[in-house]
């Protein structure tokens, strides 16, 4: 039986206390929240009724003892969250983005390290079975190595809440999805970016809503992204719709259910070469999905056989790094190395 503590009892509790109570295994045992009526309202809503709820996570991890911390507070309190589990030997498993500055970033990835506490972060759209598919029809070479990644984002959402007043609100809390799903799709290793951000006539946010940007992933390998949270019309998927070009055919998602690739013939029409539609295989058994279940699941897997998560912390840090690189360019105006 492993026991674990959730922090922060807003909106996406609802996914997590959904999601752990169909794992084995697994007992609840607390909920904090700054609003004490949130945490009671969330343990009435799941049936806890012996979780112990407070205020203040350490108070309630020195009460309960548990192994594990379920993070899903806002951005801005989660580097002090981790270094609360971490301080009470918990293993944490957080909400994306793992950290809302590079600083906050490395301390929290440093601290998981110093306390060998098993630490992953909810980037849960890799666990989508057209996520996976894609990556491995990409790697099987069937179209031969991707050239270009380009991803197009644009929902127009009212939230409310902090995202409405949080600077580079469609980089640091939602791009991320999309930038680590790249990442992961065609194995490239980040190098440097060039991003520009704006503000349309009728954003209702802030700051950042909407942002453009080019990335060098590596191995000649470019991924541009363009995004937008207040784009009304013809919405997209929340997992993006992707373009992938590779040397001997494309590949087009709409990032729901229509996944096509078409590969090269060896004739040419006029100035153009024929191609054909070829299959993309349907997911491998191996290939592990189910959201924000699938990586509790792994989590605990870890934590049970002392294995490295795929989400984990040190090497996610590589994704919020196309994310703070993004941010810097916009800041800036010059293309910006991703360390
Ligand atoms: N993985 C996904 O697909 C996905 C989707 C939406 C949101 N998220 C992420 O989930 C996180 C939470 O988002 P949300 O929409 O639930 O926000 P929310 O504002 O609805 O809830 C956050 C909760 O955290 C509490 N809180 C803040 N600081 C705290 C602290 N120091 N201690 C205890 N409680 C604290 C707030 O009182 C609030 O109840 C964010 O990081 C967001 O980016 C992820």
């Amino acid at each position: 039986m492993m026991d674990a503590v959730l922090v922060g009892c807003g909106a996406m509790s609802k996914q997590w206390l959904d999601a752990a109570r169909q794992v084995e295994g697994l007992r609840v045992v607390g909920l904090v929240d700054l609003d004490a009526e949130r945490a009671r309202a969330r343990a009435h809503e799941y049936g806890l009724a012996g979780a112990v709820i407070g205020t203040s996570l350490d108070a309630i991890l020195d009460q309960t003892k548990p192994q594990a911390v379920f993070d899903v507070v806002v951005p801005a309190a989660r580097r002090d969250v981790a270094l609360s589990a971490f301080a009470h030997h918990c293993h944490l498993l957080t909400e994306k983005p793992l950290a809302d500055s590079p600083d906050n970033a490395r301390a929290i990835v440093e601290a998981a390290r110093r306390a060998g506490r098993v630490h992953a972060v909810v980037q849960n759209r890799r666990y989508v079975a057209n996520v996976r598919r894609i990556r491995r029809f990409l790697s099987s070479g069937a179209i031969g190595a991707p050239t270009s990644i380009h991803a197009d984002f644009f929902i127009a959402p009212h939230f409310g809440g902090f995202r409405e007043e949080m600077a580079h609100v469609l980089l640091l809390d939602m791009a991320i999805h999309t930038f680590d799903a790249a990442r992961y799709m065609v194995g490239g290793e980040p190098v440097s970016v060039y991003c520009q951000e704006w503000e349309p006539a009728n954003s209702w946010y802030r700051q950042g809503s909407s942002a453009s940007a080019v990335f060098d992933l590596g191995g000649g390998r470019l991924f541009t992204y363009a995004g937008s949270w207040c784009a009304v019309g013809f919405r997209t998927s929340w997992e993006s719709t992707w373009r992938i070009v590779a040397e001997r055919g494309s590949l087009l998602w709409d990032g729901n259910n229509d996944l096509r690739a078409e590969v090269v013939l060896p004739v040419r029409d006029g100035l153009l070469d024929q191609t054909q539609p070829i299959e993309v295989p349907p997911l491998d058994p191996a290939d592990r999905i189910d959201g924000h279940l699938g990586i509790i699941r792994d989590f605990m897997h870890a934590i049970e056989t002392g294995s490295e998560p795929e989400t984990r912390g040190s090497d996610n840090i590589k994704s919020l790094a196309m994310v703070f690189g993004a941010i810097e360019s916009a800041e800036t105006g010059r293309r910006v190395a991703i360390a």
